[in-house]
């Protein structure tokens, strides 16, 4: 059975890849900043086939020392998911330069990072897929509202990683794209938002599944549908 990796699985989009990984019967490495504190996490964690480790993806040295812990372990799928919105970057006027480089740091520099230090565990698996949780807000053609500064920044920055990722992993036979969840029910998306996890995160491991090297450096959407940069 193959195995996935997700970062951010408490809560919202990850935890429910964790559920939905964990319930096909893959092998499951879920991250997140405070694995005891997580109990939905944990109660999925009592499956064989499921473990919870502790990273903190601002912490390069722990996102290092995971990977070396790992070392030898295979990883299909690489799924980058841990995120943040910021809060006081969104609006003109009431930028925040610290607000917006902990944004910055935790969406952009620990996915680059942990894109860096999994790539060879990425490279010794049979799928070879690493997926950058992007957003269609970082689409710039698809930008007609402003605001979310921070944001924006952060999600475009992920898009152009994952597309240096697709060229420079190609080579070695391995996919890397930028995914679009939705607009998803959860802390981040709101209330508000479209669609649950569950809709959300079937449609990904759905498009996931489908992947071929055609698809690589592209963004697509939980649906399958691509999205312009
Ligand atoms: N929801 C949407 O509509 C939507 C749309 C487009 C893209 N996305 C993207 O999808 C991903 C998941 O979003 P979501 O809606 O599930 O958000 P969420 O409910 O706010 O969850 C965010 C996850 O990221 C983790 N995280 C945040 N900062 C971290 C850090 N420094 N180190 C490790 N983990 C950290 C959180 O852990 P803590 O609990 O420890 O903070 C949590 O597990 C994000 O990358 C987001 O930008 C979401």
């Amino acid at each position: 059975m193959a195995t996935v990796l997700i970062t951010g699985v408490n809560r919202g989009i990850g935890l429910e890849f964790l559920r939905q990984y964990a319930q096909a019967g893959w092998t499951v490495i879920g991250t997140c900043r405070d694995p005891e504190g997580a109990d939905e996490a944990k109660a999925i964690a009592e499956q064989a086939n499921v473990t919870l480790r502790a990273l903190e993806v601002r912490d390069e040295s722990a996102i290092n020392a995971l990977a070396q812990e790992l070392s030898g372990t295979a990883i299909d799928v690489l799924l980058l998911n841990a995120g943040m919105m910021g809060s006081r970057s969104l609006v003109l006027g009431e930028l925040d330069a610290e607000d917006f480089r902990q944004v910055l740091d935790v969406n952009v520099v620990g996915l680059a990072i942990a894109a860096q230090a999994f790539r060879d565990h990425v490279l010794a698996s049979e799928r070879r897929i690493v997926v950058g949780m992007g957003s269609f807000l970082g689409s710039m053609a698809s930008n007609d509202d402003g605001g979310l500064y921070s944001y924006r920044a952060s999600k475009a920055a992920v898009h152009a990683i994952m597309r240096s990722l697709a060229v420079d992993l190609r080579p070695a036979g391995a996919i890397a794209i930028a995914m679009h969840p939705g607009w998803v029910q959860t802390d981040m998306g709101g209330p508000d938002a479209l669609i649950s996890t569950e809709e959300s995160v079937s449609g990904m491991r759905a498009v996931i599944d489908g992947l071929d090297a055609a698809h690589s450096g592209r963004l697509l959407t939980y649906s399958g549908d691509e999205l312009p940069w």
